[in-house]
């Protein structure tokens, strides 16, 4: 039996090459190798995104990357975390038998705080949702982030006191980190993300992902001196593309002084291209026929209803509210 692997994704806008290696590319990987439960956090995000026009644009727009990057609805579960509404409702339950003290211990709540988000309860009870989302699939195996090991873990404890309490419906989950996942560097060095503004947009205009390439930090080494591969941004970028053999051939060319700064960018720029073309394609597609993306979304949850509905019937059974 294949394991089954949960994970959620927040709406968040422009994606970026480090969302690609560092979680995307995993998750087409697990739609082969497992059976792969992967929802739009659309609940998540309501406790910072507050814009009607902007949370439906983001879900969609999240749901269309997903597709047009490698995840199919036919062999794996794709659907929009509030349309199984069962969520809410096991939330709600699992909060009855939560410690407070378990949830004030979240450091993602403390870490929020600490960068002026204004805490509401939601915020505060995230993790209960987060244990909601992973124990109503009945999930095994949970990829995630260091970030995010501790809601995995309270997960755990959850799960463990609920079926002490009223007998074994829950599946333990167990969390899968991703500490093998390389940090993708921005164009400045530093851990490629949206909010440092140094990132290479996977669906943008030709022109401003060459933009973003060519604006890759570099020191100042003319073409013909030999230059240090491991020091340098771009070639991190290449080496993501490459394979074994042309990363020892491009890092050669380096050491001897045989590449300069600007054509090493150029075949970064042509890799990610070629890598991404099929993908932009697909996007256009999908955006072109947003019913689609619609109908897919739709499927997927009526197909995950099918077990979140029985989930929680055994957790209205155990707990005495199916009187
Ligand atoms: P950002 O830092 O741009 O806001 P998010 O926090 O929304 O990105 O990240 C979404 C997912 O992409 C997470 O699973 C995260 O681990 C992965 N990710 C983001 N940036 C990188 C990166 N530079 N290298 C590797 N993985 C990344
Ligand atoms: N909290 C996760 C994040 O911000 C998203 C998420 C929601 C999730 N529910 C989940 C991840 C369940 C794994 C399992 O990235």
């Amino acid at each position: 039996m294949k394991k089954k692997v949960l994970s959620g994704i927040q709406p968040s806008g422009k994606l970026h090459i480090g969302n690609y290696f560092g979680m995307i590319k995993r998750m087409v990987e697990y739609q082969e190798s497992s059976d792969l439960f992967l929802f739009i956090a659309n609940l998540h995000s309501l406790t910072t995104l507050q814009d009607k026009d902007r949370m439906k644009t983001m879900t969609l727009e999240a749901a269309t990357d997903l597709l047009a990057l490698g995840i199919d609805p036919c062999k794996c579960h794709f659907w929009v975390q509030s349309d199984v509404p069962e969520v809410a409702e096991l939330t709600w339950i699992l909060s009855c038998i939560t410690p407070m003290g378990l949830m004030e211990r979240a450091h993602s709540f403390k870490d929020k705080i600490a960068k002026g988000i204004k805490p509401n309860l939601g915020l505060f009870c995230y993790p209960a949702l987060m244990t909601a989302d992973i124990l109503i699939n009945q999930s095994e195996v949970i990829p995630v982030g260091k970030d995010q090991k501790q809601h995995v873990e309270m997960a755990r404890d959850i799960a463990i006191k609920f079926n002490n309490q009223f007998g074994d419906v829950f599946t333990i989950p167990e969390p899968d980190i991703l500490e093998d996942v390389a940090v993708v560097p921005g164009t400045d060095g530093q851990k490629m993300s949206k909010s440092y503004g140094n990132t290479i947009p996977i669906f943008d205009e030709p022109s401003v992902i060459k933009k973003a390439v060519m604006g890759i930090v570099t020191d100042s080494k003319g073409v013909d001196a030999p230059k240090a591969p491991e020091k340098c941004h771009v070639f991190a970028l290449y080496k993501l593309f490459a394979t074994a053999e042309e990363r020892t051939s491009m890092a050669g060319e380096y050491r001897k002084g045989k590449i300069g700064y600007g054509d090493a960018k150029k075949a970064l720029l042509e890799r990610i291209q070629n890598t991404f073309e099929p993908f932009q394609k697909k996007r256009a597609e999908l955006t072109a026929r947003p019913k689609e993306v619609e109908r897919i979304l739709e499927e997927g949850a009526e197909k995950v209803r099918k077990i979140t509905l029985k989930t929680l019937e055994q957790v209205r059974t155990a707990t005495g509210l199916r009187y």
